[in-house]
């Protein structure tokens, strides 16, 4: 019978050679999840923990896909934000930690709730959720082109118990909501499409609905500036490319924009505008 600690060393190894990024992460992800643990670093309290052939059993499956490029978080199936878990799999985009540095910049922008908040391109319903969860007395609204993306994002609100709080809508950008917002937030595809071979085989697992953004990733962003004036009082939040900062910036000044920040990520990269209409 293996070890805990044998199957973390030779299964490191053979993600290591499966070209799987951090693979001594992954395994204690997988080995975590599979024996009910539920923190990885439990883990560390039992290294000489016998596994029984029916703990390896399911791990081997999880470790052939995971070695087959599959994303650890769909195999997990749920993924942390913001202090809540959401599902994640094959319907939407993976919720990327940039996206939660969005929601925190957002939340600290408001002294008082904004009364009125839309999600456009909302996936798994991160930004909607995580909003309409910090902010209790928020009408929130989340938008998206996918009904597969908005099927998750329902599960995702119903297991939440944020339902009765959100309001999903099927459209392109603007077209399927009314009214105006105090807030309204997109995260939507910015990848060129140019770029979209070269992504990671597990990005490439995202749907490319939520990923591709055209010749140079600002073909559903720039229309959004534009149509989002008719519905906006208050604050336009958008995670971007870094290369589309300056552009997008100069694209939100013309469109009669005011106060116009561009934000860096972790990673000291302009990912983050912010603006303010009406
Ligand atoms: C980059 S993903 C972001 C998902 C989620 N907001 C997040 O941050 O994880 C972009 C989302 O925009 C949606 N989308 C693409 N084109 C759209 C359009 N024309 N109108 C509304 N949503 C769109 C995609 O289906 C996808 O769910």
């Amino acid at each position: 019978m293996k070890s805990v600690l044998e199957v973390l060393q030779s299964t490191s190894a053979y993600f290591a050679k499966a070209g799987v990024e951090s693979p001594r992460l992954n395994i204690e992800h997988l080995l975590a999840h599979v024996l009910g643990l539920p923190k990885r670093m439990d883990l560390y309290l039992a290294f000489d923990r016998p596994l029984s052939e029916l703990e390896l059993a399911p791990l081997r499956a999880l470790v052939r896909r995971r070695a087959q490029g599959e994303p650890l978080q769909h195999l997990l199936g749920t993924v942390e934000f913001h202090g809540r878990t959401f599902r994640t799999d094959a319907r939407a985009l993976i919720p990327r930690p940039e996206t939660e540095l969005l929601a925190e910049k957002i939340l600290a922008r408001f002294s008082t709730p904004p009364p009125r908040i839309l999600d456009v391109g909302t996936g798994s319903g991160i930004l909607a959720l995580t909003l309409a969860a910090q902010w209790p007395e928020a009408e929130v609204h989340a938008v998206d082109i996918s009904e597969a993306a908005l099927s998750l994002a329902k599960e995702n609100a119903a297991s939440l118990q944020l339902d009765s709080r959100v309001t999903f809508h099927h459209g392109s950008l603007m077209t399927a909501v009314s009214g105006v917002f105090a807030c309204i937030v997109a995260n939507l595809p910015y990848v060129p499409t140019g770029e979209m071979a070269s992504l990671s085989r597990e990005v490439q697992r995202d749907p490319a609905l939520a990923l591709e953004g055209g010749p140079d990733g600002t073909d559903l962003i720039r229309p959004l500036l534009l149509a989002a004036r008719a519905h906006l009082q208050g604050l336009l939040a958008l995670e971007i490319g870094h290369a589309q900062s300056a552009p997008l910036a100069e694209a939100l000044a013309a469109a009669g924009y005011r106060d116009i920040s561009q934000e860096s990520d972790y990673n000291h990269r302009n990912r983050f505008l912010f603006a303010t209409y009406g």
